[in-house]
């Protein structure tokens, strides 16, 4: 239930609940803030008032399910406030068309943060995020960016960065939450955090998976009802591999995954590769590496599926 490592850290939230009815109790309501200069304010003159206040921070592009939830309930309990962004950012979309058809259901998304205790929404314009004088960065992610996911998203890694360094600088936040479902994007992250001042805690909230298993996603709404059941077989995969390392080399586990997968009707697999957790780089061997992740994307019903499980944990 718990993976912690070097500089993130994963919690069990069991006084959410408590937390919730004590916002309710009060009228404790979330903010809807949009321009980047009035939540800087806002928050600063809660700073002013109480220095020792924590801010977690939940980076999101909406249409939120659970998963999302997951990221904001573990900053609630954590962070004496939370400070959810909803911002669909053009400069990580390849194609202009993705970035159109990206859903924007934003009353459900109010819902759904309300319903969680998120104490501040920030929706921001693209002006408010990206003023007229600031110029894109190259951060130097020492080739993270090209890896596995960034080899068929030339840019994708490099957008993130640009967004999250401008929302560390609006909101300054001590924690900022991460969602291993995105296991590249988190390594990003804590690349960013070296390369900037002041940077916030990186945290890593562990995959949260429909009960069959399936990792939730936006996108899992694309796949047919019997699609979605049978996308478990994704997680099966995953999780027997790890079984299958008691008694195989990796190289033997990843083969009988591969043909598993291979073997299920209208699944194709993007990638399915083994990484050393801290570089990304592809391993043959656990012991090649301190910690290691299986990262991979199935096509399935046309829909891409990212997922991943951690083989070996940091010390
Ligand atoms: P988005 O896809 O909206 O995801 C926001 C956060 O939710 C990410 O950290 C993601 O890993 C997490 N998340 C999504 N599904 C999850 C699941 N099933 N379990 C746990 N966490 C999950 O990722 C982005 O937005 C953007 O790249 C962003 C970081 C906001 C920068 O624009």
């Amino acid at each position: 239930m718990f993976y912690n490592c070097k500089d993130t850290a994963v919690f069990s939230y069991n006084n959410h609940a408590a937390l919730l009815y004590f916002k309710y109790f009060f009228r404790i309501y979330m903010h809807i803030i949009k321009a980047s200069d009035d939540l800087s304010n806002y928050l600063n003159s809660i700073r002013t008032d109480n220095p020792k206040v924590t801010i977690g921070f939940v980076p999101t592009m909406g249409a939120l399910h659970a998963g999302h939830a997951s990221l904001v309930e573990a900053s609630i309990t954590k962070s004496d406030i939370t400070v959810c962004s909803i911002f669909v950012n053009p400069t990580q979309f390849g194609e202009m068309a993705d970035l159109e058809k990206y859903p924007k259901p934003i009353e459900k998304d109010i819902d759904l943060l309300i319903k969680h205790g998120c104490d501040v929404l920030f929706l921001p314009k693209y002006e408010d995020v990206y003023p007229k004088e600031y110029v894109q960065q190259e951060f130097d992610l020492m080739g993270i960016d090209h890896k596995i996911e960034g080899a068929s998203r030339p840019g994708h890694f490099q957008g993130v960065c640009n967004v999250l360094y401008r929302f560390f600088k609006i909101v300054a936040p001590d924690e900022a939450y991460f969602g291993q479902k995105d296991f590249q994007q988190t390594v990003v992250a804590n690349r960013l955090a070296a390369l900037i001042d002041s940077p916030p805690k990186i945290v890593i909230v562990p995959i949260k998976r429909e009960l069959s298993g399936l990792a939730m996603s936006s996108r899992n709404i694309r796949l047919s009802d019997k699609g979605r059941n049978n996308a478990a077989f994704i997680y099966k995969a995953l999780t027997d591999l790890v079984s299958d390392l008691n008694e195989m080399s990796l190289v033997d586990a990843l083969k009988k995954a591969k043909q598993f997968i291979e073997a299920q009707k209208g699944a194709r697999i993007d990638y399915f590769v083994a990484v050393d957790i801290e570089t990304l780089e592809e391993i043959t061997s656990l012991d090649e590496c301190d910690s290691a992740a299986l990262l991979t994307v199935i096509e399935y019903e046309g829909v891409r599926l990212l997922d991943n499980i951690i083989l070996k944990p940091r010390e």
